[in-house]
Order: C-alpha cells, then structure tokens, then sequence
C-alpha cells in the first residue's frame, strides 16, 4: 500500500498528539512525520506508544529553521502539512510576546516558503476562534471581521492571513481552520479545564478571572481531529473553516461541572483579578463544515467526565509537568495559581 507522508508541526502539544494518535490509528495509508520544538508544552510522553512505530518519525527542531524544514521536504517528500505548532497561551503572550510572533507568524512563513517549492496537496492552517475577538452577539461565521484582542491571538491571526495569501499569490492548496476552545486528554495543566481539574484534585484554589461569567463554545479534541481529517480530504482550496463544539458554556458553569464530577467543595473556587483585555465571549457560527457534512459527535458532559477521568487516572503525568517548568513559571508571573498549598 502506498503511504502518504502528513508533515505535522508542534504533534507533541495537546492537540497535535491527539491528532497523530488518531491518525496512526484510523488511518492505516497514512505516515507521519512530527516536528517539533519541544517547549515547555510539547511532551514526548505523549506519544509514547508510537515510539518505534513503522509509520512515525519524530524530528526535534524548530519550525521558523529554514535547512531544517528544507531537509525534511526533500528526504520525507510530505503530501500534506498540517501546522499545528504555536505558542499558544494567551497568559504568556501578555506576559512576553517575542515567542508568539517568531513561532506564530514567522513559522508559518517558512513553512510556506519551503511548501511553496515542493507541491503538496493540501496545506492545513490550524488557527483559532480567538481571531474574531470578543462576540457580543450572535456567532462569527468565516467572514467575520478578525479583531484579536491579545498578542496570542493577534500573532495567530497574521499567521491565518498569511497563509491565505499563499493561496491567493501563489497558488498554494492553503486551508484555514478556526477551531473554538478544545478540552480533553493531554491538556497542558494551565488552560482552564486541566488547570481546574488537577487543582481540585490537589485540595488547591481554582482561580477563576474576574466573575467567571466569559463565555467559551467547548469542542472535544477528538472531535477537533476529526474534523481537521475531514477537511484534508472533504475541504476546498482557499477556504476557511470555523470548526465548532456547538456547546457555548459560562466559565462559571464549567467550573462547577468540574467540583461537581470530582465531589470537591464549591469554596474551592477562588476569584482573581481579570486577565487584561480578557474576551468576554466567543461564538462561532460553523455552517459551512456542518454543510460539508461534518458534526461533532461528543456531548459536552460526557466528554468531561471522561476528560476528568483520564486526568485522575494519569497523575503522574500531570503531577511531573505541574511540579517542573510550571511551578517555576507560575512562581514567578502568577503565584496565586499555587496559594494555599506552598
Ligand atoms: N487549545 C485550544 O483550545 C485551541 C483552539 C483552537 C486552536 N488552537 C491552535 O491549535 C494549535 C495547537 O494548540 P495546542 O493547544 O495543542 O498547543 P500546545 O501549546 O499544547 O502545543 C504546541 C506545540 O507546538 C510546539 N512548538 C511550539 N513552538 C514551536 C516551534 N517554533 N517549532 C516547532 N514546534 C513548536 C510545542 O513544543 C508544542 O508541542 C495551535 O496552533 C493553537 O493556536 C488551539
């Protein structure tokens, strides 16, 4: 059988692992090749079972270096790039912004650049709901002005635009997807569900920003992958398209699910100064994929208490991230995400 290569960036973050997960799993005509930086967020852990697997390669390195990127076009010869990789924490790009727009922006230039010369047959975007900007009302479907409100989602959307410009100016099979907030296994423990999990396991403090009312449309991760698989194979050149969880909850609400699941007391939740520039809602409008004919499958309570689950069952890999790197970056930018228990 013949293999197609799928380049996949930053596969050993949250999202890119389950994707490769997925794919190795369901796809048996598919060969993945992951490059990634190994920041703070890509865990080789992760993807361990497929160590040594006949279809995965692993390449540690940066997306934004040039020889390194030209190498693995000419010995893997990938069919599709899929660009997951990002810094991706929008906390840390108001605390320092210069890796957001070397990785975000400047990454997906050279991975444009390189893709440019060798002739693929789709280039995958992986953008975010952030672009929009805060949603007052109604939801934003695909020509929904961008208005980013914070330097992670600013830097996200230079990245979306300029790989559309690929498309227009050259040419290339570009295809942007905006997905909304994902949750799910192999979460790193500082977004808002593993975060609040892994400290109500810990008897700690959940820090909920300002009245906890924001609001976030929740897409499960495999529903995420899913659906980026389907756009490969289903999706049009040069288009955009939002990917959505149709499940738009108040941040309170999640945070009480969570207490709930885990049986621990409501005055665990702890409220903190507002994130500045904080989105007050996002909401995505994703008719034109449902159109294509994908629909996430998983219901949004279920898909927690899974999630809450795999995070019971794997404490050691949550509670190694959370006493390394984390501890150190939160001790210095953040400490309440620590009070009570240091
Ligand atoms: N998490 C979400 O809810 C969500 C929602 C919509 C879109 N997205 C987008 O999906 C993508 C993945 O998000 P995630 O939550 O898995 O992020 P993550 O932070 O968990 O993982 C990012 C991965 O990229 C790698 N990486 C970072 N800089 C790199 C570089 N210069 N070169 C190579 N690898 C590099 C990291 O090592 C890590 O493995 C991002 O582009 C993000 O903007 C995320």
């Amino acid at each position: 059988m013949n293999v197609k290569t799928y380049l996949v960036t930053g596969g050993l973050g949250f999202i890119g692992s389950n994707f490769i997960r997925h794919i190795l799993t369901h796809q048996s005509h598919i060969g993945i090749v992951n490059l990634d930086k190994m920041t703070y967020a890509g865990n080789p852990v992760n993807l361990k079972e497929f160590e040594g697997h006949e279809r995965y390669r692993f390449v540690k390195g940066d997306i934004c270096d040039r020889d390194l990127v030209d190498d693995i076009f000419s010995r893997q010869k990938p069919a599709v790039v899929v660009n997951f990789a990002a810094e991706s924490h929008v906390d840390r790009s108001i605390e320092d912004a210069a890796g957001f727009i070397k990785t975000d922006i400047e990454g997906v230039w050279n991975l444009l650049e390189k893709s440019r010369t060798y002739g693929l047959e789709k280039f995958i975007q992986i953008s975010t709901d952030e672009v929009y900007g805060a949603i007052t009302e109604g939801a934003a479907d695909e020509n929904y002005p961008l208005k980013p409100s914070n330097p992670y989602s600013a830097s996200k959307a230079g990245g979306d635009r300029l790989a559309f410009s690929y498309f227009v100016t050259y040419g290339m099979p570009v295809i942007v997807t905006r997905a909304s907030n994902n949750y799910g296994p192999f979460q790193y423990p500082e977004k808002l569900i593993p975060l609040f999990i892994t400290n109500a396991l810990e008897d700690r403090k959940l820090p909920v920003y300002g009245d906890g009312r924001q609001r976030r449309d929740w897409l499960h991760v495999v529903d995420h992958c899913e659906a980026i698989q389907y756009i490969i194979e289903k999706g049009a050149e040069g288009e955009t398209y939002n990917i959505a969880g149709n499940c738009e909850k108040v941040n309170l609400d999640v945070t009480e699910m969570i207490l709930d699941i885990l049986k621990k007391p409501k005055d665990l939740i702890s409220y903190v100064k507002d994130r500045p520039g904080h989105d007050r809602r996002y909401s995505l409008d994703a008719n034109k994929l449902f159109a294509l004919g994908w629909k996430p499958g998983r219901n949004f309570e279920e898909g927690l208490r899974e999630t809450v689950e795999w995070y019971v069952k794997n404490d050691r890999w949550w509670r190694k991230i959370k006493s390394g790197e984390f501890r150190e970056y939160y001790k210095k930018h953040y400490s309440w995400r620590l009070e009570d228990k240091e």
